[in-house]
């Protein structure tokens, strides 16, 4: 029987802010326990002191090793073992390709998909052993379609929409699913760290006409985590105003 939304032990990385806080808080008035997880101390903690009980706040570089190792053991301390993961930490940076320094990029694949695949190494054996466990990573549509001055970003993007696919038919059938979900524009401060003039374009194009707000993906991946998602494996889902119609 797939567990239930209450039942979950989630970790949600970059929880202290836009759509992992919403996610953290979605997952929370559900009734499952939550770890907000984030590089910023002061975040997560704000967060999980809102919350209350059943969220306990950790400060976390997904990108280092030793950091996502702690996060894990904290979980299983405060609440027991993980049984949700919801890959979300994330950067935004724009550079046009011709421009973009080594160190930029280095840092975004670190951040998106290294801190995926450490994340995701540190909670999979508990679940594996359990046959027990849901993995969310959050992609973005600039991994399915690109985006200027985003090659890095995209680039990551993408490797996560190709890790989640891999890993879903590696895992699925021992009781592990995995899923992303690939938002398009959502009203949160990393948005807003992108040019006003992407910004402008972006709204003209979207089929609704509006940008999405982080409850919009955190109701998604609320989904993903359900029993109701039993038979979603390896997909990517995409709250994104229309932008992309795959
Ligand atoms: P945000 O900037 O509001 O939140 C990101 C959080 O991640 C911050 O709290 C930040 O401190 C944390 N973080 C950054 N680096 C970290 C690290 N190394 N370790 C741990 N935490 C770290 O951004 P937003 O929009 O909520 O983004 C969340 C995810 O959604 C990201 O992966 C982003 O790429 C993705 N996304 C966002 C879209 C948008 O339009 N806002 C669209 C598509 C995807």
């Amino acid at each position: 029987m797939a567990r239930r939304l209450e039942d979950h032990i989630a970790i949600v990385t970059g929880a202290g802010s836009g759509i992992g806080r919403a996610t953290a808080m979605r997952l929370h008035a559900a009734g499952a326990r939550v770890v907000v997880a984030d590089l910023n101390a002061e975040t997560a903690a704000a967060v999980a002191s809102a919350l209350g009980e059943r969220a306990v706040a950790v400060t976390v570089d997904v990108s280092d090793p030793a950091a996502v190792t702690a996060m894990v053991a904290a979980c299983e301390a405060a609440f027991g073992t993980c049984t949700l993961l919801v890959n979300n930490a994330g950067i935004v940076h724009q550079a046009p390709f011709e421009t973009l320094e080594l160190e930029d990029w280095d840092r975004m694949i670190a951040v998106h998909l290294r801190g995926t695949f450490l994340c995701t190494r540190a909670v999979i054996p508990a679940m594996l052993a359990a046959e027990d466990g849901v993995i969310v990573n959050i992609a973005s549509q600039l991994g399915q379609i690109g985006g200027i001055d985003l090659c890095h970003y995209s680039a990551a993007k993408a490797g996560i929409i190709g890790l989640t696919k891999s890993l879903a038919r590696e895992v699925s059938a021992r009781g592990v699913r995995v899923n992303a979900v690939a938002p398009g524009p959502i009203m949160t401060d990393l948005s807003m760290r992108l040019s006003e003039e992407w910004r402008r374009t972006k709204a003209a194009e979207l089929p609704l006409g509006y940008f999405g707000e982080p409850e919009d993906v955190a109701e998604t991946v609320a989904f993903l985590a359900s029993p109701a998602a039993r038979i979603y494996v390896g997909q990517t889902l995409g709250p994104n105003s229309g932008d992309v119609m795959l």
